[in-house]
C-alpha cells in the first residue's frame, strides 16, 4: 500500500519502506502508510516481522527534510509525535521485530532501527543522528533509545559529532546485532525470523514485554514483570505441547506437537 509494502510468507511478515527516490525517507505520508501496516498486523498469524528499506543503497535516509525545513516550532513538535507514536507502535508490538538495515540508517532512520527488537546489517549500512547539522536534535527517539543501546557516552559522543558510523563499528558498540554481505542479509534475517517463529508466540510474546516493560523499572518491579508473564504462560496449549514434546517417551516415536498460539 502507498509507500509501504506488507508481504506475508507463513508466519512471517516482511514490511518494506518502499520511497527509493528520496532514499526511503520519511514524510507524513510515509509514516501514515506505516502506522496502517503495523496496525493491521494480524498477531494471531503472525509471529516475527522483518523491517527494511525498498533498493540497495537505503534502509532510511532520516526524516524527511525537504517537509520538515518550513515547520514552526508547534508543528515540529507535532512531527515528532507522529513519528515517535508510530515507532513506539512497533516497539510495543506483541510480534518481535528485525529490522534489515540494508544501507543508510540515518537520523529518523537509524531510529526506526532502534525501535526493532534486532539490528541486522548489510556491509553497506551507515548509521548516525545527523541532525544537530541540520540545526534540530534527534526528534523519533534517538536521544533516548541511543544512550539504551550503546550508552550515554557513546550516544552522546555520535549525537554531539553527526558522525555517520559504518557497520563494523555499528557491530563493535553494540548497535547491531550481526553483520551480513548485502546479499545475504534477507535471507539471515528470514532464517532467524523462522527460528523465532517456530518457538512458542505467546511464551516469544511475554519475553518481549517483559524485556521492555522490565528495562522501564526498578529490578524489584522488573521481577514482578517477568514473574506475572512467566505465569501467564501456564495453562496455555502451547506450554503444554512445549514441555509434552520434552517429556515424551525418547525411546518411542512420538509426533511433535506443533504450537498453535493458543
Ligand atoms: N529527506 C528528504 N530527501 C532525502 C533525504 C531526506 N532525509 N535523504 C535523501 N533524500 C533524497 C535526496 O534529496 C535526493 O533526492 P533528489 O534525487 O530528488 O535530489 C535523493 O534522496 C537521493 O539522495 P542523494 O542524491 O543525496 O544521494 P547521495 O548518495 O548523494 O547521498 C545520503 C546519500 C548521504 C544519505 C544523503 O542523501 C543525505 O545525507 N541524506 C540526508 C540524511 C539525513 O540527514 N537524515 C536525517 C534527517 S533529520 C531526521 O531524521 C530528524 C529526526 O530525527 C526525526
Amino acid at each position: 500500500m502507498g509507500f509501504v509494502n506488507y508481504e506475508q510468507e507463513g508466519y512471517v511478515g516482511v514490511i518494506t519502506i518502499n520511497r527509493p527516490k528520496a532514499l526511503n525517507a520519511l514524510n507524513s505520508e510515509v509514516l501514515k502508510d506505516l502506522e496502517a501496516v503495523i496496525d493491521a498486523v494480524d498477531i494471531d498469524t503472525t509471529r516475527c516481522l522483518i523491517l527494511t528499506g525498498a533498493g540497495e543503497k537505503s534502509f532510511v535516509a532520516g526524516a524527511d527534510i525537504g517537509e520538515m525545513s518550513s515547520l514552526t516550532k508547534a508543528e515540529g513538535e507535532a512531527f515528532g509525535k507522529i513519528g515517535n507514536d508510530v515507532f513506539r507502535k512497533l516497539e510495543t508490538l506483541p510480534v518481535p521485530v528485525i529490522a534489515a538495515i540494508n544501507g543508510f540508517a540515518l537520523g529518523g532512520g537509524c531510529e526506526i532501527a532502534m525501535s526493532c527488537d534486532i539490528r541486522l546489517a548489510a556491509e553497506n549500512a551507515i548509521f548516525g543522528q545527523p541532525e544537530v547539522g541540520l540545526g534540530i536534535t534527534p526528534g523519533f527517539g534517538g536521544t533516548q533509545r541511543l544512550a539504551r543501546i550503546v550508552g550515554v557516552g557513546k550516544a552522546k559522543e555520535i549525537i554531539y559529532t553527526a558522525f555517520n558510523i559504518k557497520a563494523d563499528e555499528a557491530l563493535r558498540i553494540g548497535l547491531v546485532n550481526a553483520v551480513y554481505p548485502q546479499e545475504e542479509l534477507m535471507a539471515k534475517a528470514q532464517k532467524m525470523a523462522a527460528k523465532i517463529a517456530s518457538n512458542a508466540p505467546i511464551a516469544v510474546r511475554n519475553c518481549k514485554k517483559a524485556i521492555n516493560d522490565g528495562l522501564q523499572v526498578d529490578m524489584d518491579a522488573a521481577i514482578v514483570i517477568e514473574e506475572k508473564l512467566f505465569g501467564d504462560c501456564f495453562e496455555t496449549e502451547d506450554q503444554k505441547a512445549g514441555m509434552g514434546n520434552f517429556l515424551a517417551p525418547r525411546d518411542k516415536k512420538v509426533k511433535v506437537v506443533p504450537f498453535q498460539n493458543k
